[in-house]
């Protein structure tokens, strides 16, 4: 039996092991600070669902090991520096950034990328944590500790942002699902959406981008690449080396789910691209507690993660796909009532794309 040992034991190691099931592909999530000794990793081909790990017994063992697939790319990807570097190695476009050393660089900083600043962390950031939109007169709010520790970007003024989900084979063969459409709501994902049809113009773009980047790093496995939408065409954000939240619509609106994907992708098993039959929509589930009456709706795929619910945390997401998007529309337009009044504005907003 194929077996996988996956770094990490959040959600997205749950739901890679759902993914291999019914392929008869055993899927080992582990925790940071598991024994090395109960983990069966030498049979395994090593994965993660996370991108920055401390040392710890089983970390150190994990290191060394040569099925880590894409060991190395890692602390590329993990530190937003070196992550930058590498769009601008590869000429991409991204928000003009640099590092923020400190305090002295503010005013060549306003200069240079304009009046909202985006500080963020270079290590440990996600959800919009570690993150800071100043204006010139707000910089003393920024901790010191930030100084060398951060960069600074352009604020963008983007009409929208979508990600990429992809994958490369060990072969280097790629495949990709269509942009997916994400609303942010405080630096967090709340809803999204993917269509069918595609803007070809934008999908070439982006996969161009995230194609150049896979090979330069020689990554094997799935990737995500986030996007602002601009006038001048797509800028990205930030990457991912992993399953994402925002290809979460697969697992109900693709032949092929992106978890699915991922285990073929490291396996070295056939990597067709992925069929998508209908319009798609995820609502993520943001420190909400189950509620059964969801079921109600036929179209409605629940994914509980099975976690202690907090304000802020991600517990779960709810997936509909249709062909019909006035079917989707009508559902969610059910949905609404059923969740706290914080998701009507995510809701509303995936009716509007769909319309
Ligand atoms: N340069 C920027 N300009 C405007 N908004 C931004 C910028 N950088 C990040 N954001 C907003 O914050 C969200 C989270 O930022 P991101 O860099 O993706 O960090 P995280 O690792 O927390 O996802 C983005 O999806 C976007 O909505
Ligand atoms: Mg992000």
């Amino acid at each position: 039996m194929k077996q996988v040992c996956v770094l990490g034991n959040g959600q997205l190691g749950r739901m890679l092991r759902q993914a291999g099931e019914p392929l008869g592909i055993a899927v080992w999530p582990v925790g940071l600070d598991a024994e090395p000794e109960a983990v069966p990793f030498q049979q395994s081909v090593i994965t993660a669902e996370i991108e920055r790990w401390p040392e710890t017994a089983l970390t150190r063992e994990l290191a060394r090991h040569p099925a880590f697939v894409n060991r190395d790319v890692f602390p590329i990807i993990a530190d937003r520096l070196t992550q930058k570097q590498l769009f601008d190695k590869l000429e991409l476009p991204t928000a003009p950034w640099q590092l923020l050393a400190s305090e002295a660089e503010w005013p060549e900083v306003f200069d240079k990328l304009g009046d909202l600043a985006i500080v963020k962390r270079r290590t440990g950031g996600y959800d919009g944590r570690g993150q800071w939109r100043l204006r010139a007169g707000d910089t003393a709010q920024l901790p010191q500790a930030c100084y060398g520790e951060c960069i600074v970007e352009q604020g963008i003024n983007f009409s929208g942002e979508v990600s990429l989900v992809g994958a490369r084979g060990q072969n280097g063969e790629t495949v990709f699902y269509p942009l997916t459409h994400n609303l942010h709501q405080d630096g967090i994902l709340r809803t999204s959406v993917a269509f069918t049809h595609i803007h070809i113009e934008q999908q070439q773009q982006a996969e161009q981008m995230l194609s150049a980047i896979m090979h330069e790093l020689g990554y094997v496995g799935v990737m995500a690449m986030e996007c602002f939408v601009t006038p001048g065409g797509l800028l990205i954000n930030e990457l991912a080396p992993r399953v994402h939240n925002s290809g979460h619509w697969t697992q109900n609106g693709a032949s092929i789910s992106q978890f699915e994907l991922h285990l073929r992708a490291i396996l070295n098993l056939p990597l067709p691209q992925p069929v998508i039959n209908g319009t798609s929509v995820m609502v993520n589930l943001i420190g909400t507690e189950l509620n059964d009456a969801w079921l109600q709706l036929p179209l409605v795929h629940l994914h509980w993660y099975d976690k202690e619910v907090r304000p802020g945390r991600k517990v779960g997401h709810l997936n509909l796909t249709d062909t019909e998007n006035g079917r989707l529309d009508a559902s969610l337009e059910a949905l609404v009532p059923l969740l706290p009044p914080e998701y009507a504005s995510g809701i509303a907003w995936a009716q509007m794309k769909l319309r």
